[in-house]
Formats: structure tokens, C-alpha cells, sequence
């Protein structure tokens, strides 16, 4: 049915799990098969390890004390931030710590929010929405991606509109060319939707944005760990990313902004740690990203994150990316050949061959005549850990008529085995609840 080659992976993921302990649990008589990495990934041993070695040896204040082990534990805070940057390809100060990317994109939406009050100044006057004012996003949003904008139309009077997803999982770019105008003001949109694995075309959204001035707003959560990622290089303003889904600790996050955005936006949260001066009316504040840095910080987290892009980038992230390519062929190749399945995006040509798109490993379907969460149980008897619900994302699974789907999705860790291990037990699926065979 496919006709290009598939990518091969250059390392051995069998041996590559044994740095992951959870991999050799078992679930009842079951090896455990974990296709559930997009809604959290495993931790290696180092990530684990990171974190104990912080709070066993150097745990203090960062960027307080005045004694020796407040100076380490800040040293290893401020290279944790060098580390996390630079695996996205940004500077240590265009990264700001958040405790995940919910927590991100609530910042910039309230930062934002500040900024349309008439807070931070002549400099962030850019960043005002008035009534009539338009934020866009797409049909696909996870819902972390959607709320804060939907809140800050309400506090600002501005216009929520979305760029509609075709049949197939593509976005609608005519669709999006003729939305994003003159009052477009933010164009928020997935990297990669959690839903439908394909990679969205940043630099057409980009460019649609900075037509007309608006700034960019990337969700990363779904590429960081997969694909290798220059945030810079994909000129978005702002991104997005969580930490507990790339090998990372939970609670951890980043926020990566353009430095000329960063320095411009006032804060959200205020308090200690990030001001200058403070006097009982009022007060200045630090540069970025101290600024959006308000309280203490989740530091051993930030170090274990930091553990972790070290351990994505001793693979090679396009290692991981090709990878993850073969093992997303055999799993949609796989799933397309079990009857009574529908994949959510599936773009085929129109001799009915399948379409080459990029995506990662990530497929959500409908079983024919089968609940979700009764395909989930099944496949749970049998070891085997999907996701089952809307993930998050309500508006798209009605848009496909839906309210619920299955999602099987990859790490570097996943092998061809738990791929068709996970097959084999969908294809018994729908004769098991007498719904076809
Ligand atoms: C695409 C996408 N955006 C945002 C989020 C929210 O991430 P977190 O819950 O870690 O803040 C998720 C998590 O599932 C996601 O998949």
C-alpha cells in the first residue's frame, strides 16, 4: 500500500530500554507494551538519578543564598536552562521555566491580557487587544491551546476564530489565508496535534501571521520530543513545550520566546524573585526571563529535564525522528489492514493511496461498533497502555463525529514488537465484543 522506503533506525531500542525500568514491568501476566507516550513519556534511570543526586547532594535556594551549596544548586539551575535552550535551539535567556506547557500558554495569554490594561509600559502596547481584535487557532487544538485564548476574548472583547481541519486531518491553509487579517493580533496553533500525529506547515502559518503583524504562538508538546526541533529557525514568536513528555520530570516546562517579545511582554505572575526594586506602591522588574520567573523555582525538575534532552540528544534526535518514522508506518499500515477502523487523519491520495505527510508516531481511531474505553480495557487485560477519551481535544473529536477515540502513541523506546503486539490484539477486537471480525 506504501510506496516510499522506510526510514531505519540507527540504534537499538531493545537495548536502549534497559536504561528505562519501568519497560520490564509487568501488567498482570502481561509484559507491559506502553504506547501511551504522548500523554506522559517514561524516564530513564538518568533523569531519575538526576533528580535524587540534586536533592541528595546539592539541594538549596537558587539565586539567594549567599553560601556555597545556594551558589551550586544555582549553578546547575542556570546550565539546566543553557541545556533545555539548547536543545531547542535557543538562548539561555529566551527560555523561561513554566510548569509545563498549559502553564506556558496561560503566561503569554495573561501576559497579553496585562498588556491590553495598559500594563508594561509604551513597549508592550503592541501586544494590546481591543474589542474587535482576532485570535486565531486551529479546529485541532488540544485544550491547553484553546481556554486561555477563548478567556483573554472575553476579558479584551476580541474574536476567537479558528482555521477548520479538512476530512483528512490537513489543515484548511485557503481556509487559514483568508482568516488571518488585518485584526488578527495572535495565531496560535500545534506543532504536531495531539490527535492526529501530522506535523502542521509552521512556516505557512508564519508567514500568514507576519503578514500582517501578528504575533506567533507554537504548542511544541507534541514535536519536542520526536522531531529535531529550531524554535528560532521556525520564526515563531513564542513556544511551548512540557517536560514530562520528553523523558523529563513532571511539573516542568519551558517557554521559549523571541528575545525582542520576551522583553517587551510584562509579566503574569508577580512576586518574589522576579523585581529590581519594590516599594510599597510599587515595583520594577528583572529582565526575561527572571521577569515570568515569579517564586521558587521547580529547580531538581529543571535539572532532571535537562538530564533528559541529554539523553535525547547521546541518541541523536534524528535518530529518534527515523525511528519513530518506521515505527508510525507500521502502525497506520498496520491499523489501515484491521477492518472496522477509522484513523483520525489520514491523508490519502486520490487513487486511495496513502498520502505522504510528515507526522510522528501517534494514531488515534474509532473502532466500528466498539466503545473507546471498552477497546482500552481490552487491550489493557493484555498489558497493553493506550490512551482512550477526547485527549483533550472535544472540538476536534466533534468535528469527526466523535466523542471519544483509541490513541496509540511512540517514543524512542517503542519497539516493532510492541507495535505489533498492540496490532494483533486490535485486530481481535471488534469479534471479541460481537461486532464484526
Ligand atoms: C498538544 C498538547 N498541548 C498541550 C498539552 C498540555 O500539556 P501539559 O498538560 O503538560 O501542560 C498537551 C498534553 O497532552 C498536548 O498534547
Amino acid at each position: 500500500m506504501t510506496s516510499a522506503p522506510l526510514p531505519t533506525t540507527t540504534f537499538d531500542p531493545q537495548a536502549l530500554r534497559g536504561d528505562f525500568p519501568i519497560l520490564g514491568e509487568r501488567i498482570g501476566d502481561h509484559p507491559l507494551v506502553y504506547l501511551d507516550s504522548a500523554a506522559t513519556s517514561q524516564k530513564p534511570q538518568s533523569v531519575i538519578d538526576a533528580e535524587v543526586a540534586f536533592l541528595t547532594r546539592s539541594n538549596a535556594a537558587v539565586h539567594r543564598g549567599a553560601h556555597t551549596l545556594a551558589a551550586d544548586a544555582t549553578e546547575l539551575f542556570e546550565d539546566a536552562r543553557a541545556s533545555v535552550a539548547g536543545f531547542v535551539g535557543a538562548e539561555p535567556e529566551q527560555l523561561v521555566w513554566t510548569s509545563g506547557a498549559t502553564a506556558g500558554l496561560n503566561l503569554v495569554a495573561y501576559s497579553l491580557g496585562n498588556a491590553s490594561i495598559g500594563r508594561g509600559g509604551a513597549e508592550a502596547r503592541r501586544f494590546a487587544l481591543a474589542a474587535g481584535d482576532e485570535i486565531v487557532v486551529t479546529e485541532t487544538e488540544h485544550h491547553a491551546n484553546l481556554i486561555p485564548w477563548q478567556e483573554l476574548a472575553a476579558r479584551t472583547g476580541a474574536v476567537l476564530r479558528h482555521i477548520p481541519v479538512h476530512d483528512d486531518g490537513m489543515l484548511d491553509l485557503e481556509a487559514a489565508a483568508n482568516l488571518i487579517g488585518d485584526r488578527t493580533r495572535v495565531v496560535a496553533f500545534p506543532h504536531v496535534s495531539n490527535v492526529l500525529g501530522i506535523v502542521n506547515p509552521v512556516a505557512e502559518l508564519v508567514a500568514l501571521a507576519q503578514g500582517v503583524g501578528a504575533l506567533t504562538v507554537l504548542d511544541a508538546c507534541q514535536s519536542a520530543p520526536h522531531i529535531p526541533l529550531d524554535l528560532p529557525a521556525l520564526g515563531v514568536d513564542v513556544a511551548v513545550f512540557s517536560g514530562h513528555k520528553m523523558l523529563g520530570p513532571y511539573a516542568i516546562g519551558g517557554l521559549y520566546g523571541r528575545s525582542e517579545v520576551l522583553e517587551a511582554l510584562p509579566p503574569f505572575l508577580t512576586g518574589g524573585s522576579m523585581i529590581t526594586t519594590v516599594t510599597l506602591d510599587s515595583a520594577e522588574y528583572l529582565p526575561p526571563p527572571q521577569r515570568f520567573e515569579a517564586g521558587t523555582q521547580p529547580v531538581s525538575q529543571a535539572i532532571g529535564l535537562a538530564a533528559a534532552v541529554r539523553y535525547l540528544e547521546g541518541v541523536g534526535m534524528d535518530a529518534v525522528h527515523a525511528h519513530e518514522r518506521m515505527l508510525e508506518r507500521r502502525l497506520r499500515d498496520g491499523l489501515r489492514s484491521v477492518a472496522g477502523i477509522r484513523l483520525l487523519g489520514d491523508p490519502s491520495t486520490s487513487s486511495g493511496q496513502v498520502r505522504e505527510v510528515e507526522r510522528v508516531a501517534l494514531s488515534a481511531f474509532d473502532v466500528d461498533g466498539v466503545h473507546a474505553h471498552d477497546v482500552g480495557q481490552f487491550l489493557d487485560s493484555r498489558g497493553i497502555a493506550v490512551r482512550v477519551g477526547h485527549h483533550c481535544a472535544q472540538p476536534l473529536h466533534r468535528r469527526f463525529g466523535l466523542t471519544a477515540s483509541v490513541r496509540a502513541s511512540a517514543a524512542l523506546y517503542t519497539t516493532e514488537d510492541d507495535v505489533d503486539v498492540f496490532l494483533d490484539a486490535v485486530s481481535g477486537v471488534r469479534a471479541y465484543f460481537g461486532a464484526g471480525r
